[in-house]
C-alpha cells in the first residue's frame, strides 16, 4: 500500500473524491473508451485494471475477459466499486510501484489516466513488466506536458509556486519503455480541449476528480483571494469569443508489449 508521503496524499485526495468522481470524469470516460480497440479478442485472460477508480472500466473489461482484477491505492474508490459495479468480482488494494501479484502472472494490464501520478517511470514500468507474462500487453493512457497549460500560465503570472503537477514528455515515456525492453506497438498523442464556464468550474472539476493534490507545492491550502482573482484575470487571455474557458489535456495512449527475451 502507499509507502511514501506523496503516495499517501494522492490516495487521500482520491479517497475524498470518490462520490464526486463519476460526474466529473468526462475526460477519463473519453480516453478510456478510446483504448478499447487495442484490447485483445481472446476471452480467457487475466487482466488488471490498474488504478481502477470507481470501476467504470473494470466493469466493462469484466464483460470481455474471464478474470478481471481492479487495483487501486484508494480504499474508498475500491469500496465504491464493490458496491456499485455488480459485474466486478475481484478488487485488490495496491500501489502501482509494488503490485501484489507474482512475476509473469497477468496477460493484460489496462490503465486509464493513472500513471501521471507516478513520478518514477522506470520503477513503475519495471513493476508492470515483472507482473506481465512474456508477450503480455500494457494498454494505457497518461497525460503529457502541456496539460492544463492555460492554468499553469495564468498562475505563472501571479507567483512562483507549483499549482499543476509535472507531466512527462512523450519522449520520456518512449525512451523509458525502449530502455526496459518493451515494444511500443501503437501509440498516439492527442490534445483534448475541455470547455468550462469559468475558472471555478475547472477548479471544482479537478477537485471532484481528486486531481487537486500537487506534490512539492509550497503554499498548502487555498490561494488567497487576491491571488485567485489575479490568476482568473490572467486566464481570461485564453477565453474564446463565445465566453468559454478552455483547458488543454494532452493525452498519450499506448499499447506496449513485454518482448520475449
Ligand atoms: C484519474 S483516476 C482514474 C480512474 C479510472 N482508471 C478511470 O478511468 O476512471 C486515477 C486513479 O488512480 C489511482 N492511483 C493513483 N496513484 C496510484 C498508484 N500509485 N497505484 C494504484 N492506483 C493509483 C487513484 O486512486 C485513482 O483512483
Amino acid at each position: 500500500m502507499p509507502n511514501t508521503l506523496n503516495q499517501i496524499k494522492i490516495a487521500k485526495s482520491f479517497d475524498s473524491a470518490t462520490n464526486s468522481y463519476d460526474i466529473s470524469a468526462r475526460l477519463q470516460r473519453y480516453t478510456g473508451k478510446h483504448l478499447m480497440p487495442w484490447l485483445p479478442e481472446q476471452q480467457a485472460l487475466t487482466v488488471l485494471d490498474l488504478g481502477c477508480g470507481t470501476g467504470f472500466f473494470t466493469e466493462l473489461l469484466s464483460s470481455n475477459f474471464d478474470r478481471v482484477i481492479g487495483v487501486d491505492i484508494s480504499n474508498k474508490m475500491l469500496n465504491y466499486t464493490k458496491s456499485h459495479r455488480q459485474r466486478v468480482n475481484h478488487l485488490v488494494a495496491g500501489d502501482a510501484y509494488h503490485l501484489p501479484f507474482q512475476d509473469n502472472s497477468v496477460d493484460l494490464i489496462y490503465s486509464n489516466l493513472v500513471i501521471q501520478w507516478c513520478e518514477n517511470l522506470s520503477h513503475l514500468f519495471n513493476e508492470i513488466f515483472r507482473v506481465l507474462k512474456p508477450s503480455g500487453q500494457f494498454v494505457f493512457t497518461t497525460l503529457l506536458d502541456q496539460t492544463l497549460r492555460e492554468l499553469k500560465s495564468a498562475w505563472a503570472q501571479v507567483d512562483n509556486d507549483k499549482h499543476v503537477i509535472n507531466f512527462k514528455k512523450d519522449i520520456d515515456i518512449k525512451t523509458q519503455l525502449s530502455k526496459q525492453g518493451w515494444q511500443l506497438s501503437s501509440h498516439h498523442v492527442q490534445d483534448v480541449i475541455l470547455e468550462y464556464e469559468n475558472v471555478l468550474h475547472l477548479a471544482r472539476e479537478l477537485k471532484g476528480l481528486g486531481a487537486n493534490h500537487v506534490p512539492k507545492k509550497q503554499n498548502r491550502g487555498l490561494a488567497g483571494k487576491d491571488k485567485w482573482q489575479q490568476m482568473t484575470k490572467a486566464y481570461e487571455d485564453f477565453v474564446e469569443p463565445n465566453g468559454i474557458y478552455p483547458a488543454t489535456y494532452r493525452v498519450f495512449s499506448g499499447l506496449a508489449v513485454k518482448a520475449i527475451s
